[in-house]
């Protein structure tokens, strides 16, 4: 019980489909915070950070590495590509961004192997029409081998004698899939030499001390600690919207397991949401806006990947599943970005879809695989105009005032903050956090 009452975990969530501007909001939180930790994920992530003229994209490392004496952690259920890794450290560093005090890679970790990268490839190409529209990162095949006993963790990479025995059993599964889709397969030999690269790469970073005891730490000691989710709720592997999701959990729960902390050990549950939805890749997308408006906010919102710069799509504002998003993360606040976005047109908010003369609340009344037969009804609001000088609620327009409390109580969560541009001061503080 006394951890309770010392130091503060606050688990970030994106809480759509991904690119809800969680970095931008880690950033803003992190001059208060000593630790940051990704839990879960690979470089399929792309956390944008706007500091004066300067824009940095993290992939892999936590978002507090801009921090002078932060701690970042890439946490137990990561997926780590070791070169990704090496590229993102080594441009961070050329650009006067690394600034924390140290960086760790969890042991419990696993790495993205090059097959990964082929089967991702060849079986994406199979599906055709079907394809989830990965981004190409190895992430889908790494959790799969993870969970088939195949992987291959950072804590391997101390122990080559291990290794030695393990890879070939590995490809001896691999091959046979590899070489079904027309691909060559790897020798034993390649593949060492590969973790010999990674181990070099890797072995600054190496922890004296797991994620979980280093977390435990810092919340008896009474230190801040912010746990940084990855992607967004409705591509969690669980409650997502199935096939079309990522493979690790995305939700808060999983912080527990990327962090090794029991749930009373959390504080607090901020989720964020842009005051639109962006999704990238295949999958139902309910809300989905006729092109021309589309192509219009993309543009204004700059809504191409961080990862993999493909252009998002674009569709308004979905309550039906924010409110499920809210509920599944059991959020304690959230935070709306680039509400500056939608400044000068109307705005919709989608209240509850139809479905079979049905009205449909939340996405847990509605099976995944229907979803794209629904008809979104929505609520119209006001051009709210030029809002990027406001700090406080009281600043903004009446419109503004009324579009935010309606989502706020729509998903009984308290509104928190809205981002109003992109500078870190460009911020609508409306509760303290
Ligand atoms: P994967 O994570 O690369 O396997 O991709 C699975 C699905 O999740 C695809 O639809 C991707 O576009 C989507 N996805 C994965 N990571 C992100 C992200 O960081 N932002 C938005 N979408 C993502």
């Amino acid at each position: 019980m006394s951890q309770r009452k010392k130091g503060r975990i606050i688990v970030m969530e994106g809480i759509q489909w991904g690119d809800e501007g969680k970095g931008r909001l880690v950033d803003l939180l992190g001059k208060l915070i000593k630790f940051f930790i990704r839990i879960a994920g690979g470089a399929n992530a792309g956390h944008t950070l706007c500091i004066g003229d300067e824009q940095i994209i993290t992939h892999l490392v936590p978002s507090g590495v801009t921090y002078p004496g932060s701690m970042c952690l890439l946490g137990n259920d990561m997926v780590i590509d070791p070169n990704a890794f090496q590229s993102e450290v080594a441009e961070l560093k050329q650009r006067g961004f690394f600034n924390c005090e140290i960086l760790g890679v969890s042991p419990l970790a696993n790495l993205v192997m090059p097959y990964c990268f082929d089967l991702e490839r060849v079986r994406e190409k199979a599906r055709g029409k079907a394809a989830v529209g990965t981004t190409g990162r190895g992430i889908g095949p790494t959790y799969e081998l993870r969970a088939r006993r195949l992987g291959i963790r950072v804590e391997h990479l101390r122990h080559f004698d291990y290794l030695a025995g393990y890879v070939p059993l590995i490809l001896n599964e691999i091959n046979p899939e590899l070489r079904y889709y027309g691909e060559p397969g790897y020798t034993p030999a390649q593949i060492l030499s590969f973790l010999e690269q990674a181990a070099q790469i890797f072995k600054p970073y190496f922890m004296a001390q797991s994620v979980s005891q280093i977390v435990h730490r810092a919340k008896v000691r009474g230190d801040k600690v912010l746990i940084e989710g990855a992607q967004g709720s409705e591509l969690d592997l669980t409650h997502g919207t199935y096939p079309y999701v990522t493979s690790s959990s995305t939700i808060a729960g999983g912080a527990c397991s990327g962090a090794g902390i029991g749930p009373h050990m959390i504080d607090e549950v901020y989720g964020v949401t842009k005051l639109y939805t962006t999704r990238v890749g295949g999958g139902p997308f309910q809300t989905r806006m006729p092109k021309r408006m589309e192509a219009r906010i993309r543009k204004i919102g700059n809504e191409f990947g961080a990862s993999t710069g493909r252009p998002r799509n674009v569709g308004w504002l979905d309550l039906t599943q924010l409110k499920h998003a809210a509920r599944i993360n059991g959020l304690t606040g959230f935070f709306i970005t680039k509400a500056d976005v939608l400044s000068n047109m109307p705005v919709k908010i989608c209240t509850h879809y139809l479905y079979s003369g049905r009205q449909i609340h939340d996405f847990d009344n509605i099976d995944s695989c229907q979803l794209d037969q629904v008809k979104p009804v929505y609520e119209e609001f006001e051009p709210f105009g030029d809002i990027s000088g406001c700090r406080s609620f009281d600043d903004l327009p009446g419109t503004a005032q009324h579009l935010f409390r309606r989502i706020e109580s729509t998903i009984e969560v308290p509104l928190l903050g809205v981002s109003v541009g992109k500078e870190r001061n460009e911020i609508v503080k409306v509760r303290r956090f």
